[in-house]
């Protein structure tokens, strides 16, 4: 805490409002007694300048391009960690012993079934369903199903509901893949890990055996390090605020889901991929540039810009390197990721991409790989999804376990019509 005070003049009167310093990064000016004090509202749609909560789970330096889960930088963590490793470190603060980490693996896969019913959910929905609807109506039937773990006010089902979500997630993206393609679904083999049992789950047929390749697991599961967790962005914001009314977190993960489909968001991914192959040759990009810089042209470089990257995102640079490692290691020879390469470049070398600092985001790559091990775009951001639900769970415990939490309730800035009388339609 510190003693600093921001000073705020409105007409004749002064507030001091208390600044507020972290352990790093900017301060906040604490405006909780604003309104009382001074019946005015704050106004920031977007939330370009406002800290929802404290936290203490990862911390993003926009300009410097530095993102820290529980202190750790995302280069050191995908580079060395795990997905199992990273989830333990997200939901309990510290890196895991060997014991510690093999016994979170093994409760993981001990909940990585589906009550048998949730199955014929699936049977409900049109084989051409973009399995982000699936896994919004799948995830949010959860709570019909584990009752035993709906009790936010209770840890012990907290932490048993926070398993679940992390173990079945990848259940539920598979079923929605087999689904899709008209193939049965696979059940978990938990002779295999997180990722590897995905993999087998979506890939897998019932015919033969299915053989995880090291070099695709490992990306992959690389590639879920990459999008564990990243601060107060709109999903996780979204899971705080239906967390903070008291709804269950299946609920909660599901409007989390939700919010992540959107192209300017976790969508972003497909939308990136389905843009590079559409500007197909690198002759094209001067075009699509010139697009994006339009005014008056809707069209944007998808997987570039970031809200708070004015920097490389660090995640971006380990995904292209991974692009590299999962074309060689496949043998594929992907025309496409030429031409995000030189998209790349242009866009970085274009004083328009400069002066507003835009940089290639996490999306901007991660499709190239997906699509080279077999995913098609549609399952892009279930993958995002399945990857997000340990940081939209860790999110989700560390504000109901802080004992001053409350709904969250934003006020507005009104320019409606003021009072008037009723007219009746005889008189209209
Ligand atoms: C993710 O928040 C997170 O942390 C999200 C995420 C996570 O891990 O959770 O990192 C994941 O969502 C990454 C972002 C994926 N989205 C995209 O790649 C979609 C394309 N990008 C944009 O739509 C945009 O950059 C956002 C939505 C990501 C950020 O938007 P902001 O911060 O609200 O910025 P803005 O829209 O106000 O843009 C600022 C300026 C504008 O120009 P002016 O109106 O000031 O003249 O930059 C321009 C924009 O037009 N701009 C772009 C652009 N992104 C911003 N111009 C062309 N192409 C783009 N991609």
């Amino acid at each position: 805490m510190t003693n600093k005070v921001a000073t705020l003049n409105l007409g004749d009167q002064q507030v001091d409002l208390p600044v507020v310093s972290g352990t790093v990064g900017p301060d906040v000016i604490d405006i909780r007694k604003l309104y009382a004090q001074t019946d005015c509202f704050t106004f920031d749609p977007g939330f370009t300048s406002t800290a929802s909560c404290e936290s203490q789970l990862t911390y993003i330096d926009g300009d410097e391009g530095v993102l820290l889960h529980r202190g750790y930088s995302i280069e050191e963590l995908s580079e060395e960690s795990s997905f199992m490793e990273v989830s333990y470190l997200l939901l309990n603060g510290e890196l895991p012993s060997k014991q510690e980490l093999d016994d979170f693996s093994y409760t993981i896969s001990r909940h990585t079934m589906l009550h048998e019913q949730l199955a014929t959910f699936y049977r409900g929905f049109r084989r051409d369903a973009h399995p982000m609807a699936i896994m919004c109506g799948v995830v949010g039937a959860l709570s019909a199903f584990y009752h035993d773990s709906t009790d936010i006010a209770d840890p012990v089902q907290r932490k048993i509901a926070s398993h679940r979500l992390i173990a079945k997630m990848p259940t539920i993206a598979a079923m929605a893949y087999k689904y899709s393609v008209g193939q049965p679904f696979i059940y978990p083999d938990n002779k295999l890990s997180y990722t590897g049992n995905f993999l087998r789950m979506t890939f897998g047929v019932p015919a033969e055996e299915y053989e995880v390749i090291p070099a695709v697991e490992q990306a992959l599961d690389r590639i879920f390090i990459l999008h564990a967790d990243h601060e107060q962005n709109a999903s996780t914001s979204t899971v705080r605020l239906a967390g903070s009314s008291g709804a269950n977190p299946f609920a909660c993960i599901a409007a989390g889901i939700a919010c992540l489909w959107g192209p300017a968001h976790g969508g972003a991914n497909e939308a990136a991929l389905n843009m590079l192959r559409e500007i197909g040759t690198p002759d094209k990009i001067p075009h699509y540039i010139e697009r994006a810089k339009d005014k008056n042209d809707p069209f944007r470089l998808m997987g570039f810009g970031h809200r708070v990257y004015k920097n490389y995102d660090p995640r971006a640079t380990v995904m292209q390197k991974t692009v590299r490692e999962v074309l060689t290691a496949l043998k594929v020879n992907d025309p496409i990721f030429e031409v995000a390469m030189q998209l790349e470049e242009m866009a970085l070398n274009d004083p328009y991409f400069i002066e507003k600092k835009l940089f290639p985001n996490v999306d901007f790559y991660s499709g190239i790989i997906l699509s080279a091990i077999g995913f098609p775009t549609t399952m892009f951001t279930v993958l995002f999804a399945l990857a997000r639900t340990v940081g939209w769970v860790a999110q989700w415990n560390e504000m109901i376990s802080d004992p001053g939490q409350k709904i969250g309730r934003p006020r507005q800035l009104y320019t409606g019509p003021t009072a008037r009388p009723y007219v009746p339609v005889s008189k209209r």
